[in-house]
């Protein structure tokens, strides 16, 4: 099944050979963020060391050449998620600036009083949020798709949800918390049934299934960076041309004008309307960076390999006395939420860190699930290709020692 070299794959990250505690580092927290491999790394510095300038306004050599690998990571990002521009690929600070500036932006210019906008349960705050304040400020309603115990979303739901006054259904591909894998091709197409555009929180999914925007018709792809190996403070915002160039702007200042008077500024074309000031130019170096490296490896070999680690973690979590699952989709990615007996998850992951063992707790920025299931929260595994089934040997031998210790 494993199509690719384990040991060498974890050779590129330098930092899988930390010890904490004197222990070595198991890293199960690859869904708050992943490691970056060298190539990244030397990426970023290459670009600090030798080619530092600011992009789209000098003449001179290093401006030309920041702006041709800024514009270079632009590509690889197109040709990363199949998009048919480039300048469909907007440069952003992560997924919430992204979801942020569709919010502001196409509700500006689409949504008005009565109007609905429908977020599922499954939400990340990050894609409840910017709705929540984009329909107080247009006097338009959110509406929420619920899911099932299982933390599975009925796609049937969507014909009663979805009225002639909905705006834009905006939704998860793959739940930080739950793990769920959302029909992201059945949705959009359920939601094109009704004229609903979509917007996809990719934040989840793009490091771990092959993406094609235009096969999937998805109207806007948000995600970040850092969830793919690459820096942090990079993201990206994926929108079809013909709802971009009908947005107003976010935000104005530098780059994103045609000309400035005081009697009246004109915009600029895309994507740089949307790139107001100095962007994360290194971000985007090692972004480009880390998808080429993604891409080396292949994210279908990845998939196949993160699924079986998902299968042996789940496996043996499930033999442990009092342990419950929260998030059972039958279609999962390699995260798992899960809660033992009445022991706090704070408490459970103090005790795993203890060991060297880094996995999140607490409520994942999604409070709405927590409330679903009557949780202040859980212990979530969130794992990579680079993790390995002694590391899930690791956790679960941690998991017992922490049961033992608390009980
Ligand atoms: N959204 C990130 C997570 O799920 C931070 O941990």
């Amino acid at each position: 099944m494993q199509q690719f070299n384990i040991e060498k794959v974890r050779q590129d990250f330098p930092i899988l050979t930390e010890k904490v505690y004197g222990k070595p580092l198991v890293y199960l927290d690859n869904g708050a963020t992943t490691q970056k491999p060298q190539a990244v790394i030397d990426a970023l510095t290459q670009y600090y060391a030798t080619y530092n300038s600011n992009v789209h306004r000098g003449v001179h050599f290093l401006s030309q050449k920041a702006t041709d690998a800024e514009e270079a990571a632009r590509r690889g990002v197109q040709a990363f998620i199949h998009a048919a521009h480039e300048y469909e690929i907007i440069f952003t600070k992560g997924t919430t600036d992204s979801i942020n500036l569709v919010a502001y932006s196409f509700a500006k210019k689409y949504v008005r009083p009565g109007d609905e906008i429908i977020v599922s349960e499954m939400e990340h705050h990050s894609n409840i949020v910017p709705w929540q304040m984009a329909c107080e400020d247009r006097g338009a309603t959110l509406k929420v798709w619920r899911m099932n115990e299982k933390g599975v979303l009925d796609l049937a739901d969507l014909d009663t949800l979805i009225t002639d006054k909905t705006k834009m259904l905006a939704v998860t591909w793959v739940s930080n918390t739950l793990g769920t894998v959302n029909p992201i091709a059945d949705i959009v197409a359920k939601a094109h049934q009704h004229d609903v555009p979509v917007l996809v929180d990719a934040a989840q999914a793009i490091q771990h299934l092959p993406i094609d925007v235009q096969a999937l018709d998805i109207d806007f792809l948000v995600f970040s960076g850092h969830k793919i190996y690459g820096p942090t403070g990079i993201g990206v915002l994926y929108g079809k041309e013909k709802w971009l160039q009908e947005m107003p702007p976010y935000q104005g200042g530098g780059s994103m004008i045609k000309s400035v008077q005081f009697s009246g500024t004109t915009y600029t074309d895309l994507p740089f309307r949307f790139e107001a000031g100095t962007p994360n130019i290194a971000g985007a170096i090692g972004l480009h960076a880390a998808l080429n490296y993604v891409q080396d490896i292949g994210l279908t070999a990845i998939a196949a390999y993160e699924h079986e680690l998902l299968v042996y973690a789940q496996t043996q979590l499930a033999a442990i006395p009092g342990l419950r699952f929260i998030g059972e989709a039958p279609e999962k990615s390699a995260t798992i939420s899960f809660l033992i007996g009445d022991l706090h998850p704070f408490d459970v992951g103090e005790l795993l860190d203890k060991q060297g063992i880094a996995v999140r707790t607490g409520h994942h920025c999604c409070q709405p699930i927590m409330d679903k299931f009557g949780i202040p929260g859980t212990i979530r595994a969130s794992l990579s290709f680079y993790n390995t089934k002694g590391e899930i040997d690791a956790l679960i031998s941690g998991l017992q020692k922490a049961v033992s210790m608390l009980s």
